[in-house]
């Protein structure tokens, strides 16, 4: 049977194989920013199980800009060897190298989600203090009071990010996602929940999204004109102002996309816990990056339950995005992509595979195989 899901996507000069992206998942496992051998075996792992992306998680810019002590970095060249390792490990595999990269502003200092989830209490060792648009906190578990942002730091972090990004090119990433959702320092920077600054990068939608097109313009600068520069962004916080934030943040895409923004993973805010998100709504996000895709022009990924196959099959048969990124769904089986493509009948789906698997199971099928 002929499946939309694993029909190829050329964005730029890159061509995925097939529309399934393995979405970008904090280990929390680095120490001082740096990569190691659990990196290693985690990410080629993924990019074996027949995906065309694969996003290594949110990776800080700078060591402040980490969520907890235990995330990736990209602030030092040292520590693009081992991520220039992990780009030819996801390369090796068959899939595209992305890379993630972010500032966690307010939700940072945080304690790993295992040990916590919460704010590190200032003071205690592997505290530091945070940085956000505003001196207001994010509340329940991350209470601590940020540092508002000079004019100087905001300098600062723009060239954090295109120095980071240019680390990321020289690693042999071929795909970048500058991490503007979720709460962290971009999506902070648009919600006036967050940002209730009175300069240039505050007040009207124009001003909160000052920040962020001018990081993507900075970073467009030193990545390749040929790869992906694309970004994610929460366009949606379901805090009852869902129709102003979605059309304000159309109009930021908008400029993205006239800014040199090739693709938009659309996601939602996080950026205040009093939200009330549907999530028994099936493929809940499916309309909402559709209306981006259409409205903003630009091509589309979109995440959140959208797994099981159908949903995903039916999101790209319809166009209401452009990729389908899957996170947990590989952690519990990270040749997820494959099984995808079993249970979609695509001829041949072994082939998803790489050689050294997909020919053995291709060759014996149903050979020498016990019932029991
Ligand atoms: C362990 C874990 C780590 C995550 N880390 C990140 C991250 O680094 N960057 C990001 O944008 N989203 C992150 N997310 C969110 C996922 O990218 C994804 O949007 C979410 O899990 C929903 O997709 P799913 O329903 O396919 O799991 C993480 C999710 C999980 C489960």
């Amino acid at each position: 049977m002929s499946s939309a899901l694993f029909t190829p996507f050329k964005l730029k000069d890159v061509t995925l194989r097939n529309r399934v992206a393995v979405a970008p998942m904090c280990q929390y496992r680095a120490e001082d920013g740096f990569t190691n051998l659990w990196h290693e075996v985690h990410y080629p792992a993924l990019a074996r199980g027949g995906s065309g992306l694969v996003i290594v998680e949110a990776t800080a810019v700078s060591p402040e800009g980490r969520i907890t002590p235990g995330c990736t970095g990209l602030w030092s060249d040292q520590q693009a060897e081992g991520m220039a390792r992990i780009a030819a490990s996801i390369k090796e595999a068959g899939a595209v190298p992305g890379i993630q990269l972010g500032h966690a502003g307010r939700k940072a200092s945080a304690n790993r989600p295992w040990e916590g989830d919460d704010h590190i209490p200032a003071g205690e060792p592997g505290s530091w203090q945070p940085i956000a648009p505003s001196a207001i906190a994010f509340g329940a578990g991350l209470p601590r009071v940020p540092s508002e942002m000079t004019l100087d730091d905001i300098a600062r972090v723009k060239a954090d990010f295109v120095a980071a990004a240019r680390r990321a090119r020289d690693a042999g990433f071929e795909w970048l996602e500058l991490h503007f959702a979720h709460g962290y320092l971009g999506q902070s920077f648009f919600s006036a929940h967050s940002n209730q600054r009175t300069d240039q990068y505050g007040g009207n939608a124009e001003g909160r999204s000052r920040f962020l097109l001018e990081t993507l313009q900075a970073v467009r600068e030193v990545w390749p004109e040929n790869l992906p520069l694309t970004a994610r962004f929460g366009v949606i916080e379901f805090d009852g102002r869902d129709e102003e934030t979605l059309a304000e943040s159309i109009v930021l895409t908008r400029e993205m996309r006239r800014s040199g923004l090739d693709l938009l993973n659309v996601s939602i805010g996080f950026t205040i816990p009093q939200v009330n998100i549907p999530w028994k709504t099936p493929a809940l996000l499916g309309p909402i990056a559709e209306r981006v895709r259409r409205e903003a022009e630009l091509p589309v990924a979109a995440a959140w339950g959208l797994d099981a196959p159908q949903i995903a099959e039916g999101l790209i048969a319809n166009q209401q995005t452009d990729l389908v990124m899957m996170a947990r769904a590989h952690l519990a089986n990270p040749h997820y992509t494959y099984h995808l493509a079993q249970v979609l009948d695509v001829p041949k789906a072994d082939w998803i595979l790489p050689a050294p698997y997909a020919h053995w199971l291709e060759r014996y099928k149903g050979a020498g195989k016990s019932k029991a």
